[in-house]
């Protein structure tokens, strides 16, 4: 494995997140402000080529798996095209997307064509009211129909990612959880994470101990099955349920300790950790006309500033990082 992805703690990162664009047909409260966010101008950001480039070196060093994120990565108009290049790196076993499936019912034809293999898709609430107020939006039915649509296509598990805000959503647990009695969806339960813009505190947050707790009281039999190494979600099943549940522990049990992922942002900045704030510039260095080797001096010297760790709860919240929109769609673990 290459020694330019691996760091001084011996992690090797062959996860590699790409967000396809900053913009969003949603506004989701805990991911970017109301009033949104500042968007690159059109020039700084990634073209397809340059995405496809960076892909092709990364995954000649080991990345065996990408992720396209965003802001929304299926409002990019060529996210087709780009899934159909990617599949023809030779060593990429693994394309995701992590969508918010507004558009996933029209576009996963398509998609699945182009070779796409994983879908994770964000959905917080069941009540389409609680949806619209949490996402600033309309179209609960649509991502109901996008879900249907990939567990339609074959796509097992379907990850559906809740973010669990206190006096939100909280209610919904039990209902999120009974989704998965009869389709092959793994609900994942993700702690309340701050990013700039999001107002986050510790209030809001509902604690992974807390929810298997609520979920227990319905559900004592919930088992725990064997943990897959690198991770983010630990996951359990309701015996006799065609599902999982997993729970995604960012800030009460980090897992960075096993964290395999880079990210790159849509402005072309390589991010090594969601809640680092160091980054540097693959587009300039690119456009400045660097070659191969050069590039992966820099991606290495990043790789090898990686912390063990994030910097602990309180820590994070008052750090000053990006919002969640303009990083590579999810966190990563660092
Ligand atoms: P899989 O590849 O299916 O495991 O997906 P994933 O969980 O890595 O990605 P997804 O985009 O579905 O993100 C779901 C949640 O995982 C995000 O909200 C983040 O909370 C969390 N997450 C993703 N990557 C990282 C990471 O590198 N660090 C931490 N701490 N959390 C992450
Ligand atoms: N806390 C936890 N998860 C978040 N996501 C976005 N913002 C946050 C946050 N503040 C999740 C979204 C999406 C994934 C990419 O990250 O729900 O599923
Ligand atoms: Fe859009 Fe995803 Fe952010 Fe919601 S969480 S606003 S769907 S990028």
């Amino acid at each position: 494995f290459s020694a330019f992805l691996t760091d001084s703690f011996g992690r090797r990162h062959s996860y590699l997140r790409i967000s396809l664009t900053e913009k969003c047909n949603l506004r989701c409260q805990y991911c970017m402000p109301e009033e949104g966010v500042k968007l690159t101008p059109r020039s700084q950001l990634l073209s397809t080529e340059e995405i496809v480039s960076l892909a092709r070196l990364f995954v000649q060093e080991g990345v065996d798996k990408i992720r396209l994120t965003g802001g929304e990565p299926l409002i990019r108009p060529d996210v087709v095209n780009i899934i159909a290049e990617l599949r023809k790196l030779e060593g990429l076993k693994t394309i995701a997307v992590t969508t918010n499936g507004m558009n996933l019912a029209r576009l996963l034809p398509s998609l699945k064509e182009a070779g796409l293999n994983l879908i994770n898709i964000s959905l917080d609430s069941l009540v389409p009211a609680k949806f619209e107020f949490i996402v600033r939006r309309k179209g609960f039915h649509k991502v109901m129909e996008g879900i249907d649509k990939a567990i339609e296509l074959g796509y097992n598990p379907v990850k559906v990612n809740c973010v669990v805000m206190r006096g939100l959503n909280e209610d919904e647990l039990l209902d999120f959880v009974s989704l998965t009695e009869d389709k092959p969806l793994e609900v994942r339960f993700i702690e309340y994470m701050p990013f700039d813009g999001n107002k986050w505190n510790f209030k809001k947050m509902v604690s992974y101990q807390e929810m298997l707790d609520r979920i227990r009281q319905e559900w004592p039999g919930l088992e725990q099955l064997p943990a897959g190494g690198t991770d983010t979600a630990k996951t359990y099943k309701v015996p006799g349920f065609r599902g999982r549940v997993g729970f995604i522990t960012s800030m009460s049990e980090h897992f960075c300790g096993s964290c395999n992922r880079l990210r790159i942002t849509a402005d072309g900045n390589l991010k090594v950790c969601l809640f680092g704030n160091v980054e540097v510039s693959l587009r300039d260095c690119l456009r400045s006309g660097a070659g191969e080797e050069e590039l992966l001096q820099i991606i290495g010297a990043a790789v090898g500033r990686k912390k063990r760790q994030h910097a602990g709860m309180f820590n994070i919240s008052q750090m000053k990082n990006r919002p969640m929109i303009l990083i590579a769609g999810k966190l990563q673990r660092s």
